[in-house]
């Protein structure tokens, strides 16, 4: 079982999303959700994954709002014991330590782990500086974001492949870093701009891999995972 890898659930299509649940459960152990899949089909879809074989869910929501409104999604999330989710670090400290607060009142086992999200990665320099007002590099505002993620007690946060090593290295082994865009080498992007492959994500520095349409769209996932060299047993 690989236990870095989660398999990223893109569709509406509950049907092909359990499907993709029971063909991978023998090596991938996490899934993530998000919008697609919950806005159709609520949060009941957590136990229908679970019934599927997903072990974790990563429910990919990346809440943004007031303090009290993030804390009260938190809550719910927590409460049926989602392993994982996700909010705009630039919803600022209080929203993050709202967020906090709540996660730890869940008991132990129930815990879910909280990470950041910076600079989108459908973001690039020219909206950064001409339209959004920051005057940083993506990567610099992706290091500030990340540092006060940290400061503010997140859980870790995420980066693409091209800024793990400079993130790693602003925040040390205080949190987990989860990288999206894993692509085998020489294939389709598709709609990703910063793309990287497996192993030189983890090398340099991330703890767990988001990988979706390369495993969902494979007709052999095993072969794809061997190939990606995250094939364990
Ligand atoms: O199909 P692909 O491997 O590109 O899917 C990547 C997944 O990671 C998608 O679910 C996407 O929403 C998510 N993601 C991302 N970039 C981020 C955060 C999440 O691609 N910065």
């Amino acid at each position: 079982m690989n236990r870095q890898v989660i398999c990223a659930l893109d569709t509406p299509n509950l049907e092909e999303a359990l499907a993709t649940v029971e063909r991978l459960k023998n090596h991938v152990n996490t899934f993530k959700i998000g919008h697609a899949l919950t806005l159709p089909h609520g949060l009941d879809v957590l136990n229908r994954l679970r019934d599927a074989g997903a072990e974790r869910i990563f429910l990919d929501l990346k809440f943004h709002d007031i303090p009290n409104s993030v804390a009260l999604a938190v809550a719910e999330a927590a409460k049926r014991n989602v392993w994982m989710m996700t909010l705009h670090i630039t919803g600022g400290p209080a929203m993050i330590t709202a967020a906090v607060e709540e996660a730890r009142s869940a008991d132990d086992a129930n815990r879910p782990l909280l990470i950041g999200v910076s600079v989108l990665t459908s973001l690039d320099q020219r909206v950064l500086s001409d339209h959004l007002g920051v005057n940083r590099t993506v990567e610099e505002h992706m290091v500030h974001l990340s540092s006060l993620a940290m400061e503010f007690d997140l859980d870790g946060v995420v980066c693409s492949a091209h800024e793990i090593k400079s993130i790693r290295h602003a925040i040390g082994n205080r949190g987990v870093i989860v990288t999206p865009g894993i692509r085998l080498p020489n294939t389709e992007a598709h709609d990703q701009v910063r793309v990287g492959d497996a192993n030189s994500a983890i090398e340099h520095g991330a703890d767990y891999l988001v990988i979706g349409r390369a495993l969902t769209g494979s007709l052999d996932p095993e072969k794809t995972l061997e190939q990606f060299g995250l094939l364990s047993n």
